[in-house]
């Protein structure tokens, strides 16, 4: 059951997502589907209601500039489109803070989290009352087109999620605008809200993906993670030094540690402790990190995607 709520419930709508439910909510672009962004479960969650086949990392959402700064490195670049543009539909993507509480999992295990305060009332509302950062990407099934009212919400997730916000249509109707300033030059990885030429008014250049991919990262994966060590996959038997990143109730032995992404063979759970685990193994004293068979279903499909494209980058 997914219930319907109105502008007077966000308390209880609040009390859900911080007990790990997903609940969508509007903003000014499109209705997100939020999940606490500190909870990994919960992350993993907003994955599989979506039917994500890939590990893409989320839009974190804050209330007010303070709380982004407890998240993130601001500079003086990410500091004055700030001032500028929030709340507004600009994301930032900025390198995670040293004791950033943000699942690795939102970020898809990269060392950069991208943030938004939205200009909707409601989501500030939500935010404040929730008093923890909310992942949220569109509230729709993957590869569907984005909601701008509850009704197209609930067509898409109905069932899937606990609740969803009713705040009326969005007034922006598209994605914010996702500019990264992880580096001494800016990129744009999505047009949006805010029009590029009006970021460069006040930054300078900007560079467009498109011309920077290259640069960057070869096939487009700026939101790609691999680990330092060598990794096989589909792997049952140890070899010498190896760590094993098991799955299910009967890890193979002569592992030099293990560590379990779910023993009782969930997925969700798997996913939600996916990065996490591979940074935990990525330690000099191993030859490399083995994994286990993952079955290929539901979120299965996204954590192999990731574990593929960390062992190919090798
Ligand atoms: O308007 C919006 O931004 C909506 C509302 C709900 O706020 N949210 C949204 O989120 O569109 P999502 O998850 O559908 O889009 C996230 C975009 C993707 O293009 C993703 O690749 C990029 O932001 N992104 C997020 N974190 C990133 C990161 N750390 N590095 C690079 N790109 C990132
Ligand atoms: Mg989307």
């Amino acid at each position: 059951m997914t219930r319907l709520l109105s502008p007077h419930d966000v308390a209880e709508a609040a009390r859900l997502l911080r007990a790990g439910e997903l609940v969508a909510f509007p903003t000014e672009t499109v209705y997100g589907l939020g999940g606490d962004a500190t909870n990994d479960a919960a992350v993993a969650g907003i994955f599989a209601a979506k039917e994500r086949p890939r590990f893409n990392p989320l839009i974190v959402h804050v209330p007010d500039t303070v709380a982004a700064k407890s998240l993130a490195i601001f500079d003086a670049r990410a500091t004055l489109v700030a001032r500028h543009f929030w709340p507004g539909p600009l994301s930032l993507v900025l390198r995670r803070g040293a004791d950033c509480p943000v699942s690795l999992l939102a970020s898809a295990g990269l060392d950069s989290v991208a943030i938004r305060v939205p200009a909707h009332p409601l989501a500030l509302e939500l935010l404040r009352a929730t008093e923890r950062p909310l992942a949220a990407p569109s509230a729709n099934r993957s590869g569907r087109v984005s909601p701008t009212t509850a009704e197209h919400v609930m067509t898409e997730l109905r069932g899937r999620i606990a609740a969803v916000l009713d705040g009326g249509a969005c007034r922006v109707g598209i994605e914010s605008t996702v500019l990264d300033l992880t580096s001494e030059r800016p990129v744009l990885l999505r047009p949006g809200g805010v029009p590029s030429e009006k970021l460069e008014a006040l930054i300078g250049a900007i560079a467009t993906t498109a011309a920077d991919a290259a640069l960057r990262s070869p096939g487009m994966l700026q939101s790609h993670y691999a680990p330092h060590l060598p990794l096989r996959l589909n792997v049952r038997d140890a070899r010498p030094g190896e760590a094993l990143l098991a799955f299910g109730p009967d890890p193979p032995p002569g592992f030099a540690e293990i560590r379990s992404l779910s023993e009782r063979g969930d997925l969700t759970e798997a996913a939600a402790r996916l990065f996490a685990l591979l940074r935990a193994l990525d330690r000099p004293e191993f030859t490399g990190i083995a994994v286990m068979p993952i079955p290929e279903h539901g979120l299965g499909a996204a954590i192999n995607d990731r574990l593929r494209r960390a062992a190919a980058a090798r």
